[in-house]
């Protein structure tokens, strides 16, 4: 830690307590801000965080739909986002309006919702899931079939892995979409003994070549395993961060350095000792939408991980 980070770190402790705040982090952070976070992890272990803690403020580093869900959770906390222009592509590929359309067209069809989406698009849908638990929400959806919304790529994994038939929204991750199978065999022609861990948001050609699929947190507890050594991580960079510092003695492998999310680089620690100092910029979710959305939220957090 360098001396303005030192310096920021101890302001930003201090505030903390002033304002009983608590600091979630997500995975795809800056070291600097996973560094400061009281509990860093993926977007599942992120909503059951904010369900349990006691605190009166969340400081959510992270990106704007993570932040709608902690407030959909949390009404009665005030949930800050210290950078309110990091959103995420993938969830404003999907309005509400156009959910309600497609809903129209297959009448009766639960929505299954990845967490990557607005509040107000989870307020139309049936269940939520995150990239930890998609397949156990499907499987206990009772329906033979689910319009599985926004990200088409996690949505093809699922059907994969279940009998249920899919009608599939054409969303996607372009951060994810930038790692091709090409940079996998690369990558394992310099390090042949390293097993390949991607994430589900990854196109079908790049999940065909990989060894495991995981969220980002299910990565970090497989990278703890004793018989894992090098990781070939197909992900976010920003994971390589916590990756290297948990498991010193392992090799940890970006396969593209490209595939960064230029939305979660944009909270740095001034940012997050700003957003303490002024209390702000908050993120509400309207009560209108929030009863709405709860009910899928709280089936989600109900189901829990499956990995
Ligand atoms: P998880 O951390 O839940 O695996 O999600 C990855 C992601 O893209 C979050 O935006
Ligand atoms: Fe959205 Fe992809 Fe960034 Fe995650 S990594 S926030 S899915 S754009």
């Amino acid at each position: 830690m360098n001396d303005r980070e030192a310096e920021l770190r101890d302001k930003i402790l201090g505030l903390k307590k002033k304002r009983n705040a608590v600091i979630l982090v997500h995975n795809y952070q800056l070291g600097e801000v996973q560094d400061i976070g009281d509990f860093i992890g993926d977007s599942l272990e992120l909503s059951q965080n904010a369900a349990r803690t006691d605190a009166d403020v969340i400081v959510f580093c992270g990106v704007h739909f993570m932040a709608e869900t902690a407030s959909i959770i949390c009404p009665s906390k005030t949930v800050l986002l210290p950078e309110i222009h990091a959103g995420c592509p993938m969830a404003n590929m999907i309005t509400a309006e156009a959910l309600r359309a497609r809903k129209k067209e297959h009448p009766g069809v639960p929505v299954v919702c990845y967490i990557n989406s607005s509040a107000a698009v989870k307020a139309e849908s049936d269940v939520c899931c995150t990239s930890a638990n998609a397949v156990k929400v499907v499987e206990s959806v009772d329906a033979g079939e689910v319009l599985f919304v926004p990200d088409q790529y996690l949505g093809h994994y699922v059907s994969t892995k279940t009998n249920k038939k899919f009608i599939l929204w054409p969303g996607f991750c372009p951060t994810h979409a930038r790692i091709r199978p090409e940079h996998i065999a690369q990558a394992k022609r310099e390090y042949p003994n390293a097993v390949v861990v991607v994430h589900p948001e990854c196109k079908p050609d790049v999940i065909a070549v990989a060894d495991q699929v995981f969220s980002t947190s299910g990565m970090i507890r497989f990278a703890q395993r004793d018989d894992v050594k090098e990781m070939i991580v197909g992900t976010e960079v920003g994971i390589i961060h916590r990756l290297r510092k948990e498991n010193p003695g392992k090799k940890f492998i970006p396969v593209s350095e490209q595939a960064v999310c230029p939305n979660m680089k944009l909270i740095n620690l001034e940012k997050v000792l700003w957003s303490l100092e002024e209390m702000q910029p908050e993120v509400k979710v309207p009560e209108g939408i929030r009863v709405k959305a709860i009910a899928a939220v709280d089936k989600m957090l109900a189901i829990g991980r499956s990995q």
